[in-house]
C-alpha cells in the first residue's frame, strides 16, 4: 500500500544543513494502522508530510499503491489521501456539512451524492445529521470538532489516512473516547492509517505496528506487544517506560488475559444453527469441538456465511487444514501467543490440559490484558 525507500529530508543549506529524516525505510500494509512515535523533533511530522508531498523528500522514493508519488500530481495525490491534524482546520464560516464536503466538491460530486455521504459520515460517529449538518464549528465541542476533522478526511473514501497528533489538544476523557472510535472506524472501514503521536499510551491503544523514531531514524518497528517484550535497545526501553517493561510478557500465561466463555459448538451442529448461535452471542468466532468435547479449531462467522448455501459442508471442514490449527494451551505465554498471531491467525482458541476450550485471544485481548496488568502494577506501586 505504502512504502518509503531510503527517504531522507534535509532542511537548510551548507553549514545550516540539517537531516530531519535520515534514510527511512518503511512499509505499511493495506488495512494496517501504523503509529509513528518518538520524541519531539525526531522527524515524525516531516515523514508524514512527505507521504502526501506537503514536504518533498531530498532523496529516496515513496510508493503509494505501487506508484512513485513524485510521478503523481500532488494536488490529486492529496485529494486521495486523508489528512487530519491537531488544529483541525475547520473553516469557521462554513457549516459542518460544507466543511465535510470540501473535497467532494472539488471532485465535482453531485449535490445529492454529497448530501448522502455527509449524512452517512455523521451517523458513523453518532452525530445526528439533522442537528449537526447545518451548525457552525464554533457551536461544537472540541471533541465534536475533531470528529468532523476525521470525517472530512474520510469523505472521499481515501485508502490512506494520515493523522498528525490529531487528539493532542483534547481533554483526556474525550481523547480516549476518540481513540476508541478511530480504532473502530479504521477496523470496520479497513482503512490504512499512519498516525503520529508522542504518547506511548495512545500508540499502544491504536497501533498494529509501532514505528519508533529518534533523530530522523527508525529505531524499532514492531507490533506493540513485541516492542514491549523485546525492545532493541535502551532508548526503546526508556521510551516505552521501564514500568511497562516488567518481564510479564515472558511469564504471564494467556489464560490470564483471554476472553473466557467462548462460544462452543459441537462438530455436528448445522451451519445455520452455528450462525444463529454466533449472532445471538454477538460473537464473530466460535470453537468447534469434537464428540469428546475437545477443541478441533476455530471458525469465523465469515467463513460459515461463505459456504452456507453449499451442500455437504460440515463445521470441521472449516476449521483449517491441520486439526490443531489456532489452538494453544492456557499456559502458553503471552509472548508466544503473540508470535502465533503474527503468523496470520486472527484469533486463537485457548484450551486446558485436556484440550477442552476455555477461552479465546486475539491481538487486542493480549494487549488489553497487558495494559490491565500494568495498571494493576502501577496502582499497586503507587500505594506502597
Ligand atoms: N520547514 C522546516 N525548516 C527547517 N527545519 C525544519 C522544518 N520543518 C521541520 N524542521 C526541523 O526538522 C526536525 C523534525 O521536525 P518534525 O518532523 O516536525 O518533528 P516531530 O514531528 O517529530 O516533532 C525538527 O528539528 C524541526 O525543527
Ligand atoms: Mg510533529
Amino acid at each position: 500500500m505504502l512504502e518509503l525507500k531510503n527517504v531522507t529530508k534535509i532542511f537548510g543549506k551548507g553549514s545550516a544543513e540539517f537531516k530531519a529524516v535520515n534514510s527511512v525505510n518503511l512499509k505499511v500494509r493495506r488495512g494496517e494502522l501504523a503509529v509513528l512515535i518518538g520524541p519531539s523533533g525526531c522527524g515524525k511530522t516531516t515523514t508524514l508530510k512527505m507521504i502526501n508531498r506537503l514536504v518533498e523528500p531530498t532523496s529516496g522514493q515513496i510508493l503509494f499503491r505501487g506508484k512513485c508519488t513524485s510521478e503523481s500530481n500532488h494536488v490529486e495525490l492529496r485529494r486521495n489521501i486523508g489528512y487530519v491534524i491537531q488544529s483541525i482546520g475547520l473553516f469557521p464560516h462554513l457549516t459542518i456539512a460544507a466543511n465535510i464536503e470540501i473535497v467532494p466538491r472539488l471532485k465535482k460530486w453531485s449535490r445529492e451524492k454529497r448530501q448522502v455521504r455527509t449524512r452517512e459520515l455523521l451517523e458513523l460517529v453518532n452525530l445526528d445529521p439533522e442537528i449537526y449538518a447545518d451548525r457552525y464549528p464554533s457551536e461544537l465541542s472540541g471533541g465534536e470538532q475533531q470528529r468532523i476533522g476525521v470525517l472530512r478526511a474520510l469523505a472521499i473514501e481515501p485508502d490512506l489516512i494520515l493523522m498528525d497528533e490529531p487528539f493532542g489538544a483534547l481533554d483526556p476523557i474525550t481523547r480516549e473516547q476518540l481513540q476508541v472510535e478511530i480504532k473502530q472506524l479504521q477496523r470496520s472501514l479497513k482503512k490504512t492509517v499512519v498516525f503520529v503521536t508522542h504518547d506511548m499510551d495512545e500508540a499502544l491503544k491504536l497501533a498494529d505496528t509501532i514505528v519508533l523514531m529518534k533523530d530522523g531514524k527508525i529505531i524499532q518497528r514492531d507490533a506493540p506487544e513485541r516492542m514491549m517484550a523485546e525492545p532493541v535497545n535502551d532508548f526503546v526501553r526508556e521510551f516505552i517506560g521501564e514500568d511497562r517493561l516488567i518481564p510479564l510478557p515472558n511469564i504471564t500465561p494467556v489464560s490470564e488475559v483471554m476472553v473466557t466463555d467462548p462460544l462452543v459448538v459441537s462438530e455436528k451442529t448445522s451451519l445455520q444453527e452455528t450462525l444463529r448461535a454466533m449472532q445471538k452471542k454477538r460473537s464473530d468466532f466460535a470453537v468447534v469441538t469434537k464428540a469428546n468435547q475437545t477443541a478441533a479449531g476455530i471458525i469465523s462467522a465469515g467463513s460459515v456465511q461463505e459456504v452456507l448455501l453449499k451442500k455437504g459442508i460440515k463445521l470441521l471442514d472449516l476449521v483449517g487444514d491441520g486439526p490443531q490449527d489456532g489452538i494453544i494451551r492456557g499456559s502458553t505465554t503471552i509472548r508466544d501467543a503473540a508470535a502465533s498471531l503474527t503468523n496470520g491467525a486472527q484469533v486463537l482458541c485457548v484450551v486446558d490440559r485436556n484440550n477442552k476450550p476455555i477461552g479465546l485471544v486475539n491481538r487486542h485481548s493480549l494487549l488489553k490484558g497487558l495494559v490491565d496488568i500494568w495498571d494493576e502494577n502501577e496502582s499497586g506501586s503507587a500505594e506502597d
